[in-house]
């Protein structure tokens, strides 16, 4: 263990808030761990900032975070906490951390979970890290955010076997995917798995144009195919197109919402690393004093981005990949 020398904290908390992602419990055991390995006291709360409210705090050493790394959801649990976003939720979260002692807290979570350590910071003096955890890959700053690879891996695993069904009864699947206001899940699943098209809020779609697409599919030989569709395209969701593309049609559509099991299951390597990357950087940037920023990688390299800047900015989907779609799918 290294001494505490250097150290500007003592005391660190950690939560997860808003949707769970796999790879949280491998940000959590490097923070853990990290904290640990820097003689800092680490201590977990449990159910996000529910927990900051009700003084919901465990200490945690290198052994509660052993055989967590390959599972999915958090041991801390995690929650959508409306308290949070009044200022009696915000004042009690603050006092409980204060009189704790806490005066470093690593928030690892989404768009939501940034929102809320923002507003904490304006009341609360010490330090705040966040660490991106979500499946929708939403959060400017970081090229991926923990859980997203996994989620995408699980889509395709969900596609392939659709495709053996799609095509032996010769039909066209719509299959919904995570995704509240981004297309990250759906255009990687869609390129990846090869899809005929996709529905992304980030661009618009027309009806008429994928119903004679499908039908041109038909003309030059397709006898099924796979559209995905990202739950929040302003279409609406994959009941709502199947019955337009349904009615423009005449050809019969059939819908699979993956839906919360993309949020499930063991995270893949590259969510793991990513995760233990961050978790640890997210220590190491407390210890020398950073506050009210958020941790990322871009372009390979580990960067700081001030939570302000990531809750505003809109992280943009490739545009090369959105380019190639169309002849891909031909
Ligand atoms: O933010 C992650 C996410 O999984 C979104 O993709 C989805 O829209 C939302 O959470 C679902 O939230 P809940 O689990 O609260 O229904």
């Amino acid at each position: 263990m290294k001494t505490n020398k250097k150290s500007k904290i003592r005391n660190v908390a950690v939560l997860t808030s808003g949707g769970d992602s796999p790879g949280m419990n491998a940000a959590i055991r490097a923070v853990v761990r990290m904290t640990h390995y820097y003689g800092v006291k680490c201590y977990g709360v449990l159910r996000g900032y529910y927990g900051l409210i009700n003084d919901e705090f465990v200490e945690m050493g290198p052994r509660s975070v052993s055989n967590i790394i390959q599972r999915g959801g958090t041991i801390l649990r995690t929650s959508r906490c409306k308290e949070f976003e009044t200022s009696e939720g915000l004042k009690k979260a603050a006092l409980n951390l204060s009189r704790r002692g806490i005066d470093a807290l690593i928030a690892i979570g989404g768009n939501g979970t940034y929102m809320g350590a923002i507003d904490l910071g304006k009341i609360w003096k010490g330090k705040i890290i966040g660490v991106p955890g979500t499946i929708d890959n939403d959060l400017y700053g970081t090229d991926s955010t923990i859980g997203y690879d996994t989620a995408v891996n699980t889509a395709l695993d969900a596609i392939d076997k659709l495709r053996d069904t799609a095509d032996a009864h010769e039909r066209i699947f719509l299959v919904e995917v995570m995704g509240r206001h981004a297309g990250f899940i759906g255009l990687e699943t869609a390129i990846a798995g090869g899809a005929e098209n996709v529905f992304i809020p980030e661009t618009t779609t027309s009806i008429d144009e994928v119903s004679k697409q499908m039908e041109m599919n038909y003309r030059n030989g397709k006898t099924s195919s796979i559209v995905i569709v990202s739950e929040g395209d302003e279409e609406g969701n994959a009941f709502t197109i199947a019955k337009k593309l349904q009615k423009a049609s005449g050809r019969e559509y059939r819908v699979v919402v993956l839906g919360h099991l993309q949020r499930g299951g063991s995270p893949t390597a590259a969510d793991r690393r990513l995760a233990t990357e961050l978790g640890a950087f997210a220590v190491e940037q407390a210890r020398i004093g950073k506050t009210g920023v958020c941790v990322g990688r871009v372009g390979g390299k580990l960067v700081l981005t001030p939570l302000k800047i990531a809750v505003h900015k809109r992280k943009k989907l490739d545009s090369f990949l959105l380019k190639i779609f169309k002849g891909l799918a031909s």
